[in-house]
């Protein structure tokens, strides 16, 4: 099998999440809802992990909605909001480089006459490319903004965004904020009372977990944040999303969410080491290739401005295409998992500036925890030869 850099597309279940999750298909298989002795095991369990989850995050076991994944989560967040608050205005404001499963609620919602605005973000070639600019950021907010949605960190360029200062503006005018935080829970330290956010998504299979199972968390107090529920029926979730409880998938996640947090700081440095070597070796190689994205090692007071996982780099006058065909021993991105079967170059890329053509000349490589030393001198070598393969033809 190719070397696997494409951990921000998805990453390989961690054995101990598979072991800690195999009780709950066979013996522990009861339904949550159920009174009998199988229903409690499995309800003690689904406790246990929103207890893990909301600890990890800094937040309480009340406030965690379990969900299908991030893309339920954000759905759930925007419409959910959106449809509750309209009475006090109309307008939301978030980023042009969000995730598809952020902006296609907002599109959806603009064509039934909410107002959506999309801000810029810093352009390519900034040392911190990709951010929203807090000027333009507080200058958006109005009376009738019911809700900011900005990701913590862009699962393209790893981007983090200035959280703490975005809810600072937000609390000023009232506004909910919410964060989609799937690329960066797990990745950096991640605690919504620091970061100020009213509600966040994130999904278990970006952190070694298993798919299918996200949560969000839904600030309780200062303020209570209540939302249309958007799947009705059982009445689940404290009625705020219905449907059976995926009890394997919550048990996993909590065990995944739990081993991301034990060795959080080994692993950022870890990954961020290695992250810095591929990149200094590709654009030491490779003298037209440009790294996209803020700048590798620069922090605010309380973090990194860019995942340590994350790498995007442009090799002007290929294809990233024809890149991954050149290189099938390696397994990378020439955009988001979700995007890149379409033709169309990637948004964000374009949202920095770049040509269409710029846009599709870059790859995108994600580490993960199994990620080691040598993988990344082969994808060095990999990367180069392919690059003048691809060059060579193209010019
Ligand atoms: C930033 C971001 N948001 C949302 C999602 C969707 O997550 P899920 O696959 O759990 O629906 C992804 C993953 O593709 C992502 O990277």
């Amino acid at each position: 099998m190719p070397i696997y850099l494409d951990h921000h597309a998805t990453t390989p279940v961690d054995p101990r999440v598979v072991d800690a999750m195999l009780p709950y298909f066979t013996q522990k298989f009861g339904n949550p809802g159920s009174t009998h002795v199988y229903g409690e095991q499995a309800r003690e369990a689904v406790e246990a992990a929103r207890e893990t989850i909301a600890r990890a995050i800094g937040a309480k076991p009340s406030e965690i909605v379990f969900t299908s994944g991030a893309t339920e989560s954000n759905n759930l967040a925007i419409r959910g909001v959106a449809e509750r608050k309209r009475r006090r205005g109309d307008h939301l404001v978030s980023v042009k480089t969000e995730h598809p499963a952020v902006l296609d609620p907002l599109a959806q919602l603009a064509a039934r006459g909410y107002e959506v605005t999309l801000l810029d973000v810093e352009p390519h070639g900034s040392p911190l490319a990709g951010m929203v600019s807090e000027e333009h950021f507080a200058e958006s907010l109005r009376d009738e903004t019911c809700l900011v949605s900005v990701m913590l960190a862009n699962n393209e360029i790893g981007a983090v965004q200035p959280m703490a200062a975005i809810s600072d503006d937000c609390k000023q005018y009232g506004v909910l904020l919410h964060s989609d935080a799937t690329q960066a829970v797990g990745k950096l330290p991640v605690d919504v009372n620091e970061l100020g956010v009213d509600l966040m998504s994130f999904t278990a299979h970006k952190l070694h977990g298993p798919k299918g199972v996200g949560a969000l968390y839904m600030r309780r107090r200062d303020p209570v944040v209540r939302l249309q529920p958007q799947s009705i029926g059982g009445g689940q979730e404290q009625n705020r999303r219905s449907g059976t409880l995926n009890v394997p998938g919550i048990v996993g996640f909590a065990e995944a969410v739990r081993l991301a947090v034990e060795s959080l700081d080994t692993e950022m440095a870890r990954m961020a080491a290695l992250r810095n070597r591929l990149a200094s070796e590709l654009l030491g190689a490779l003298p037209g290739a440009q790294l996209v994205g803020p700048e590798l090692d620069a922090e605010y007071v309380d973090g990194p401005l860019r995942l340590p996982n994350n790498l995007n780099v442009m090799f002007p006058g290929t294809d990233g295409e024809a890149l991954m065909l050149a290189m099938p021993e390696l397994a990378v991105s020439s955009g988001a998992a979700c995007s890149s079967k379409s033709d169309e170059p990637s948004h964000v890329l374009q949202a920095l500036g770049l040509s269409p053509d710029e846009a599709r000349s870059c790859l995108r490589f994600g580490l993960g925890r199994y990620t080691t030393s040598d993988e990344i001198d082969h994808a060095v070598q990999l990367v180069t030869a392919a690059v003048s393969k691809v060059g060579s033809l193209m010019s």
